[in-house]
């Protein structure tokens, strides 16, 4: 997938509606990872050196339609203003005489965060007059909100209709990243996968099967994965319902020529708590009362010696619950692992990114993603509504 890039975009004195993802964790008010701000500098710095005046419009949160206060953009402008030193004033609405007001005032290098765009239902219903409304000030569209690509709304599809379209640095870097994944990765080629709900993953373990070499399998989807081989989990995060499925799934591996690793052991506990107390177990066989909730180290050992020498790993979900220190070893160690190889490596977004930034390993990695369901969604092969408008080709 190529795209039309901000690059070849005449910006100077230029109104630009830059879409962000600023979807970022707050912790009372303040934004507790910017790494979703910061990815937008490269953009930002573009357009504003470039002499264009900028109003950046995100989401934050799922208001469902309605101005909620937690969830205004003022934490945002605050991060924004100190990231790039300069004031950043925030409008009060993202459409109508607040936008335009907050636009005319602008001279060329500045910028202006609208007010969180999810406040108005039109926003999810992608409803072409509001997307109308949201251009009216702007000469051009540049979208830069990778993380919302999957995503169908006024201000990421509809608005395209009515203004000239770019993308912006980051999504064009994510795509170029991503893209090599499926047109030309080098091998060996892994997958490790993790994270709670099996059905989260199903899309990508489908549309990659025969073409990743070897899927490495961890978190909550390992146990659905060991309780269809017939193998007791006790307790541990199972999805009834696709039992059928990864039977199937693990035959149809098997045909096209790609390996399923599960774990050959697990860390156990009674319950999801930082204070429960632990053991190691093994993963087929795990005692009634007690739940899974890390891989072990043998895993890790086996694990480890695949991901060492392979050409290519996406990693997409965390092994184990590493929110808690007690199930956090599985995670980490692989962590490292990856931290330290020959081969490309990339990060999903979501919460393995956020286990990668907590170890402080962000920038070990050949590519850390700004977007955890919009990637998913890209590496199953669906069709990304934000993208599609901005296409060169
Ligand atoms: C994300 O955090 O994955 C994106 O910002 C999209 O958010 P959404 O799932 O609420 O649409």
């Amino acid at each position: 997938m190529r795209l039309r890039t901000v690059k070849n975009a005449d910006i100077r004195s230029r109104n630009v509606l830059l879409r962000a993802d600023y979807n970022v964790p707050l912790v009372e008010g303040q934004v507790a990872d910017d790494a979703r701000i910061r990815a937008s500098l490269p953009t930002l710095h573009f357009l504003l050196d470039g002499g264009a005046k900028v109003a950046v419009c995100s989401h934050l949160g799922r208001p469902q339609g309605k101005p909620v206060p937690e969830l205004r953009m003022d934490a945002v402008a605050q991060v924004l203003a100190e990231l790039l030193g300069c004031d950043v004033p925030k409008a009060k609405d993202c459409v109508g005489a607040p936008a335009r007001k907050a636009v005319d005032k602008l001279d060329p290098g500045e910028l202006v965060v609208l007010e969180n765009v999810r406040f108005h239902p039109e926003e999810e219903s992608n409803d072409p007059a509001f997307a109308k409304l949201m251009a009216e000030p702007f000469d051009l569209y540049v979208n830069d909100a990778f993380a919302t690509a999957h995503r169908a709304h006024a201000s990421t599809s509809g608005v395209t209709q009515h203004l000239p379209s770019y993308a912006g640095l980051l999504v064009d870097r994510e795509i170029q990243a991503l893209s090599g994944l499926i047109d030309n990765p080098r091998r060996p080629y892994c997958m490790l996968l993790g994270g709670k709900k099996a059905q989260d993953k199903l899309g990508v373990l489908k549309n990659l099967l025969g073409k990743v070499d070897s899927f490495l399998v961890g978190g909550g989807v390992a146990f659905t994965f060991l309780k269809a081989q017939g193998h007791e989990v006790g307790e541990s995060i199972v999805d009834d319902s696709l039992l059928d499925t990864m039977k199937d799934l693990l035959l149809e591996a098997e045909k096209r020529g790609t390996e399923i690793l599960l774990p050959s052991d697990v860390i156990v506990a009674q319950e999801l708590s930082a204070t429960a107390s632990t053991r190691a177990s093994s993963a087929t066989d795990i005692t009634a009362g007690w739940m899974g909730l890390d891989i072990g180290p043998e895993t890790v050992r086996r694990y480890s010696e695949v991901l060492k020498g392979a050409g290519t790993v996406v990693w997409a979900g965390p092994m184990g619950a590493f929110e808690i220190d007690a199930f956090a070893s599985g995670t980490r160690s692989l962590a490292e692992l990856l931290a330290g190889i020959k081969g490309f490596t990339v990060v999903g977004g979501g919460e393995t990114g956020e286990a990668v930034a907590k170890l402080g390993l962000a920038d070990k990695f050949g590519h850390l993603s700004t977007g955890g369901g919009a990637t998913l969604a890209f590496l199953q092969g669906k069709t990304m509504p934000a993208l599609e408008p901005l296409r060169a080709d």
